[in-house]
């Protein structure tokens, strides 16, 4: 799960290129590289580590040409290290690759049978070799390049440039997003159109089994039968400024900051100005669907997750929920009455795209929930929701949970209101709930020096767990999830009841336990199992708003206070002291904040 890019230009390409990458950085930060075709031959520079490193070296060894190709890799196969970095090389053929060549093995015995030479340990360096095996044998590069990607199994975004062949980039996508961009006089490849923004707002996106065959002034696509294709172009508006940290010392600590304007921007678009649902009864009906099934991975299967005890208590809908790595696998059978909802950030998550294809055809609708409207997944979906929460840099997700709680919470609503099963009273009190919830967030964030200073307390910690009881138990996850992807401490969440069924062997004097807990109806239960925490000398860490703190703050090692908010709200506003409480960890240990270590914002492989 990479970032690619090409370019077919008429200026020097490499800064180009370097430029396209650092919009694709979020697919990955292990290396980078690019090449160029100067003068006709093929160079290329790769550096291990972030983009910068690539940067650096590109001022000390300068690559001239106005074609290239650039990558930014996570690594699947073989390990960060420069000969792994892409754009892999063959002989007269360089290619840069997004997603997982599966029969790479099989490829790659049989081309140490033709006398094939390994330099690196990744399957992509068998689709170059390979291309350089069917053009030693006569193939032009076009030829080559087909009779390669025929061989192909897995998953695959490719872009493949040739020695003496200036204006000529091939692109092919199964499994893995590539749009094209169509300029003046140039022409481009990308991951997604954001990579390309600055380039071009023109984007034609590759179909799964499509090959384009694309120079300066042509681009020529078959798809996966090798018939010719269209593919259409489309004006992408997607903004092409570099988004900065606008004076904080992280990209998350941005983010975090922004959530009561995010969150005001999506309760702007979902609420009428009278008090409504703003989706229509064309867009969506709740009255079709028995049921709701809600796919989605990591941070956003725990928005998922929360939304399941709205949809089931507030509009009296069953939903089941999954991770999309698990799903698909499974071969759930959907019923036909099924709402099919997938939530993801970057819509381009691969196993959720999975899981969409999957009940594409079986479940009554698809709908997913997404921040980025051109993404692969909002495209395959029957109704996108926006989740209008910006760009969002940082890797550990942040405004983007929030936001997308918010577009679930409104979509309860409606289907609470389509079902008939809320008053209006009731349906009027969660409406001003919502508008009163970006000030309340505010509040909120005005607890930074208090979750600073318990966050030094937790960075001296191995282990910390976090529990919550309902609606709180999602979050619960969350906070840890937090807390363990930027600081690396480890951390694990657990219903409050659960506790005593196992985990509580892990409590004792060295264990902070962070404790989710509103004041709301089930409260006095979750204090209870904080008392068994406490009774074997667990560290509280008490987040509570002052009623709970009130009640229940004695002998806990250190408490947090949140303002009131209506109960049902309560999960989107304690997300604020988890997303703070694992920043200032972060922070105090002195984490890669915005780019921890083995991971990606966006996962494109499986
Ligand atoms: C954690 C985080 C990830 C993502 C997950 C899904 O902070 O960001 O767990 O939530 O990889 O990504 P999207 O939402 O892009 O599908």
């Amino acid at each position: 799960m990479c970032g690619i890019v090409g370019v077919l230009g008429t200026h020097e390409v490499a800064p180009i290129l370097v430029e396209a990458l650092k919009r694709l950085e979020y697919r990955g930060y292990d290396s980078a590289g690019i090449a160029t075709l100067n003068e006709g031959k093929l160079e290329r520079r790769r550096a291990l580590g972030k983009l910068v490193n690539l940067s650096d070296a590109l001022v000390h060894e300068p690559l001239s040409g106005k074609s290239g190709i650039g990558h930014t890799r996570w690594a699947t196969h073989g390990a960060p290290s420069v000969t792994n970095a892409h754009p892999h090389q063959a002989g007269p053929v360089a290619v840069v690759h997004n997603g997982i060549i599966e029969n790479f093995r099989e490829l790659r015995a049989e081309l140490a049978e033709h006398g094939a030479q390994f330099v690196s340990e990744t399957d992509t360096e068998t689709v170059a070799l390979l291309t350089q095996h069917h053009m030693a044998q006569g193939a032009g590069p076009v030829e080559a390049a087909k009779q390669t990607l025929a061989r192909l199994e897995g998953a695959f975004a490719l872009a493949f440039l040739f020695d003496g062949h200036d204006d000529l980039m091939i692109a092919a996508r199964k499994g893995s997003p590539l749009a094209i961009g169509y300029g003046e006089g140039e022409m481009y490849v990308g991951s997604d159109a954001i990579a390309l923004a600055p380039l071009t707002h023109q984007i034609a996106y590759l179909e799964e089994g499509d090959c384009a065959v694309i120079t300066r002034t042509s681009v020529e696509v078959t798809d996966r039968n090798g018939a010719l294709a269209n593919r259409a172009i489309k004006s992408v508006q997607i903004d092409n400024t570099r988004i900065d940290k606008a004076g904080h010392k992280h990209f998350m600590a941005k983010e975090i900051a922004e959530q009561p304007g995010v969150i005001g921007a999506a309760i702007g678009h979902y609420l009428t100005p009278e008090g409504e649902i703003n989706i229509s009864a064309q867009d969506i009906d709740f009255t079709q669907f028995d049921r709701i099934l809600m796919v989605a991975c990591g941070t956003a299967s725990y928005a998922c997750f929360t939304a399941k005890y709205w949809f089931e208590q507030i509009a009296r809908l069953p939903v089941e929920i999954d991770v999309a790595s698990e799903f698909r696998y499974r071969e759930p059978p959907i019923p036909p009455r099924t709402l099919a909802v997938f939530v993801s950030q970057s819509g381009e998550t691969a196993d959720t795209l999975a899981a969409l294809r999957y009940c594409e055809g079986k479940a009554a609708r698809i709908l997913s929930v997404v921040n980025v409207p051109e993404s692969s997944i909002a495209r395959e979906s029957d109704l996108a929701l926006p989740i209008y929460a910006g760009v969002e840099v940082g890797v550990a997700s942040t405004k983007a949970f929030t936001c997308q709680l918010v577009v679930l919470f409104a979509l309860v609503l409606k289907a609470a209101r389509d079902r008939e099963v809320i008053s209006a009273d009731t349906f009027a009190d969660h409406i001003s709930a919502l508008r009163g919830l970006p000030a309340t967030i505010s509040t909120a964030l005005e607890q930074n020096d208090a979750m600073q200073e318990a966050a030094l307390k937790l960075a001296h910690a191995r282990d910390v767990l976090f529990l919550g009881r309902g609606q709180m138990y999602p979050l619960a996850l969350e906070g840890a999830l937090k807390l363990k992807e930027i600081s690396y401490i480890h951390a694990e969440a657990y219903a409050s009841g659960e506790l005593k069924h196992g985990p509580i062997a892990l409590v004792d004097e060295h264990v902070p336990v962070v404790v989710m807990a509103p004041r709301d109806a089930l409260f006095d239960k979750t204090v209870s199992n904080m008392q068994e925490v406490m009774a074997r000398k667990g560290k509280v860490i008490l987040i509570s708003d002052a009623k709970g703190q009130a009640e229940a703050n004695d002998g806990v090692w250190f408490s947090i206070e949140m303002p009131p908010v209506p109960d049902a709200l309560a999960p989107i506003l304690y997300a604020v002291p988890a997303q703070l409480l694992a920043y200032h960890t972060a922070v105090a240990k002195g984490t890669d904040v915005d780019q921890p270590r083995n991971l990606a914002k966006s996962v494109t492989v499986e």
